[in-house]
């Protein structure tokens, strides 16, 4: 495991995404990641897993301290009656007294967007999470975030088709650290012939060599798998280097394809 610093917490880079993660499929295949050696997960009010999560993990030889856990304020929590008592409530549901990462899911309301972090602030000062942060805020919305609370993360889309090298600079230059979400273009960096090649020329597969390219750019990196295999498969990327040519082809692949783009997304910047 490699693992990124934020805000003097030593984060394991490479997480556990659940979105979509559910139910019975959600509690077997907890165990089975933290068995190939996942100690990072990433979940959201929203995703309606964290049930499962906390209860797989209660049943695990995993100490709590030894685990990363993200969770986010979903879009009808933000307001700062409602962040307290939806966090307690997701902390039930994990079993946890704290979360590592709290979100702000997606800046809706962005005008309560200071009363929310506010609120969080708190929360972090009461010790219910270990630091805080924001998910898809573009770049002049997270540069008003880190600007009214200390936040330490922006998680985004990033693969090697959606260019965010800019945000990435943003979030850096605030001291905060840029999560990675759907890393594999939620299967399109399968098909991809550069990746193929690429891939090819180390003994990898194109997905492994997209999580290669992005850890290389020092994120926290949360790609969803479901089988033994194909989660064990996503954690075998340290032990191969991609030439700078290599990268700078995979740079190359942006082609501002967004996957995740609801209604209720902000007007994205580049
Ligand atoms: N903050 C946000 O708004 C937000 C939005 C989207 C996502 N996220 C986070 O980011 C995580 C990852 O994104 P994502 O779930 O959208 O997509 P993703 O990680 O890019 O792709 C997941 C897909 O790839 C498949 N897969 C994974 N590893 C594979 C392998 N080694 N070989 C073949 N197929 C493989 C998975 O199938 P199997 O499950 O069958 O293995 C699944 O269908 C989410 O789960 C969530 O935690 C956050």
């Amino acid at each position: 495991m490699e693992y990124v610093s934020m805000r003097g917490a030593k984060v394991p880079a490479l997480g556990l995404g659940t979105w979509l993660l559910e139910g019975d499929e959600c509690t077997r295949t907890i165990p089975l990641a933290l068995d190939v050696g996942y100690r990072h997960i990433d979940t959201a009010q929203g995703y309606e897993n964290e049930t499962e999560i906390g209860a797989a993990l209660q049943r695990a030889d995993v100490a709590r301290s030894q685990l990363f856990l993200t969770t986010k304020i979903g879009n009808g929590r933000h307001g700062a009656a409602d962040v307290a008592s939806s966090t307690q409530e997701s902390l039930a549901r994990l079993q946890t007294d704290y979360a590592d990462l709290l979100l702000i899911h997606w800046p809706v309301h962005f005008d309560r967007v200071g009363e929310t972090l506010e609120a969080m602030t708190q929360l972090q000062e009461r010790g219910l999470t270990r630091t805080i942060g924001v998910s898809n805020f573009t770049r002049s919305q997270f540069r008003y975030a880190a600007s009214v609370a200390p936040v330490a993360c922006n998680q985004v889309e990033y693969h090697p088709f959606l260019n965010q090298r800019p945000l990435r600079e943003a979030v850096r230059a605030a001291d905060a650290v840029l999560t990675a979400y759907s890393p594999l273009a939620r299967g399109a960096v399968f098909d991809d012939e550069t990746l193929i090649r690429i891939g090819q020329q180390h003994g990898k597969s194109p997905a492994q060599v997209a999580l290669r390219w992005l850890l290389d750019q020092e994120l926290l990196v949360v790609p969803k798998a479901t089988s033994r295999d194909h989660l064990a498969s996503n954690l075998d990327v340290f032990d191969f280097v991609l030439t700078a040519p290599e990268r700078a082809e995979i740079d190359g692949l942006a082609r501002g394809q967004r996957l995740v783009d609801p209604p209720f997304a902000p007007q994205w910047e580049d």
